[in-house]
């Protein structure tokens, strides 16, 4: 399907400032181009805006709540827009709390559509905190549970499905980092996930297969990929890098799986932090995974 790659350039989600510069960085490293070279129908019609970053503290569990509310209408507008026009939108965050407005953008379109929708989330984090656990205050840590239903108002409410998944529809692979009572409140709430110790034991081809395993005709698969996943000796532009992550080779058969299944409809490229990055290897590193995403094989398959 056509492609509409557009920006949202904030971090007020995150504790770390610096991936609201992500959009520019995975342009620089060229992935519209590299798309196009696929043959792929793309177009980038630019960023969203928002607040600027206030940088001040959580107040009542959360850091920047309205500024992230009005960033994430600004990403669910654009991402509903996209989908309408029957485009797959490629989001460039930004921190991991604009996947609120991305995916509840994304069930409203499955529900019009009478599509099945499943999430697979790569990240180090399962972002299932709440303001009553949150060890930070920083609401990239909350997606999921925001739109699982829990979670503020106006962050649970974004789109016309509340809430707009059910854990049952998500996948979260890479896991090595969760907080002690998100930990509680993952299992309270039976999230499917293949963390590291997973990965290890079953390796990524078949922990891929129990991901991928019933997606159908009608199945609309939704990417939110995390660059944090990645370890960080390989991709080190990031806010809050985790030791023990997926290298080279795992991260490739991810995408190279999920290519093959034929059911991405749409995708989050999240977490790229240029400014703890070197020489934008981070961002160039996406791209060149992101390019797999998309078909592109590394052997002598096509
Ligand atoms: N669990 C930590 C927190 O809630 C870190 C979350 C990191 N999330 C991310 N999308 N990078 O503060
Ligand atoms: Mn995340
Ligand atoms: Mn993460
Ligand atoms: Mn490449």
């Amino acid at each position: 399907p056509p492609v509409s790659i557009f920006g949202a350039p904030t971090d007020v989600g995150a504790g770390t400032r610096g991936a609201s510069m992500g959009p520019e960085a995975l342009r620089v490293a060229r992935l519209g181009e590299a798309l196009a070279a696929r043959g792929i129908d793309v177009v980038d019609t630019g960023d969203v805006g928002g607040p600027r970053n206030p940088w001040t503290g959580p107040a009542d569990g959360y850091r920047h709540l309205d500024e992230v509310v009005a960033w994430n209408r600004a990403v669910f507008d654009a991402s509903s827009a996209i989908l309408r026009a029957g485009r797959m939108p490629v989001m460039l965050g930004g921190d991991h709390c604009l996947a609120i407005g991305s995916i509840a953008a994304v069930a409203d379109h499955c529900r019009r559509a009478g599509k099945t929708l499943r999430v697979l989330w790569l990240d180090a984090h399962t972002d299932f905190n709440t303001s009553a656990i949150t060890p930070s205050g920083n609401i990239h840590g909350m997606p999921v549970a925001c739109l699982c239903g829990i979670g503020p108002e106006p962050l649970v409410g974004m789109g016309e499905q509340v809430p707009a998944l059910v854990p049952a529809q998500i996948r979260q692979v890479g896991i090595r980092s969760v907080d002690q009572d998100e930990k509680r409140l993952v299992k309270e709430h039976g999230l499917d996930i293949y963390d590291m110790r997973y990965i290890d034991e079953a390796g990524m081809k078949q922990t891929m297969e129990q991901v991928l395993l019933g997606l159908g005709e009608d199945s609309h698969l939704h990417v939110s990929f995390d660059v944090d996943i990645l370890d960080p000796s390989i991709a080190p532009g990031t806010g809050t890098p985790i030791p023990g992550g997926i290298h080279y080779r795992e991260a490739q058969l991810v995408m190279e799986m999920i290519a093959d299944s034929g059911r991405m409809g749409s995708l989050d490229i999240v977490e790229v932090n240029p400014a703890l990055d070197d020489r934008n290897s981070t961002a160039e590193l996406a791209v060149d995974l992101v390019e797999s995403l998309f078909g592109k094989s590394t052997l002598m398959r096509d």
